[in-house]
């Protein structure tokens, strides 16, 4: 005869054990006086994202996978890396330029050249690092002469950005320059209208700003730029 299922054999079972120990224990520490905990930030990442579609996210391993030797448009054909992304998985904030330049397309990492030193300050003037938050791009190979991406080039890419950013759900994403600002608010906007405003991508705050390159050659702009980055600190970190 079958036997019935243990708590050894069964995970659910495991799992309902464990439940009912956590709310004895919840009970007690109530009858104690205890009305509240203090979570660590991770924790409360952790109860951010419960029960949010957690079977149906994909990894980002999964959409490095699928894009492949990726040759669905013609920059594929002068690039040297793909340059897909870099930084924390579940990432809080996600910062999309718009592709890679020579040193990117070099190291096969984004923001690595002269902008991107600017952009590693920008990061930590909010008290963060590059390991805090995911960096990538609108485009994933270097335009030629660092020209802008065509749209024919943006159309083929884009579909993995918007991947990845489903799949790292961040609280804000910040577009780095026009392109970017353009492309996740399809619109045809230019950055100086749309930086300042309050947008949303996707049920995420989007937050636009100049390009760090554009800041390299129009330091005055920095003024703008860091009052868009206390905006995106404040809903990053609550203050
Ligand atoms: N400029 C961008 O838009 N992206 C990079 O990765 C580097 C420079």
């Amino acid at each position: 005869m079958e036997k019935p299922p243990t708590y050894k054999d069964d995970k659910s079972l495991l799992f309902d054990e464990a439940v009912d120990d956590f709310r004895a224990y919840l009970r007690y520490m109530g009858a104690m006086g205890c009305n509240g905990f203090a979570f660590s930030q991770k924790t409360r990442d952790i109860l951010d994202r419960w029960g949010k579609d957690v079977a149906l996210t994909e990894e980002l391993a999964d959409i490095r996978r699928d894009l492949g030797d990726c040759k669905r448009c013609n920059l594929s054909k002068g690039r040297e890396n793909i340059v897909f992304g870099q930084g924390k998985p579940r990432a809080r904030l996600v910062f999309v330029g718009e592709g890679p330049g020579h040193e990117e397309d070099v190291q096969g990492e984004p923001f690595v050249g002269a902008a991107g030193q600017l952009l590693t300050k920008i990061i930590q003037a909010i008290d963060l690092t590059r390991e805090d938050v995911y960096i990538c791009n609108i485009v994933k190979c270097r335009p030629p002469h660092n020209r802008n991406p065509e749209q024919d080039e943006i159309d083929a890419c884009l579909p993995f950005l918007v991947r990845q950013l489903k799949a790292i759900q961040p609280r804000v994403i910040c577009a780095l320059g026009a392109i970017a600002a353009q492309t996740l608010l399809n619109t045809n906007d230019p950055i100086t209208k749309l930086r300042g405003g309050a947008h949303e991508y996707e049920g995420i705050a989007l937050i636009p700003t100049y390009h760090p390159a554009y800041l390299l050659r129009n330091p005055a702009k920095k003024r703008d730029v860091w009052e868009d980055m206390k905006k995106v600190k404040k809903i990053v970190i609550g203050h």
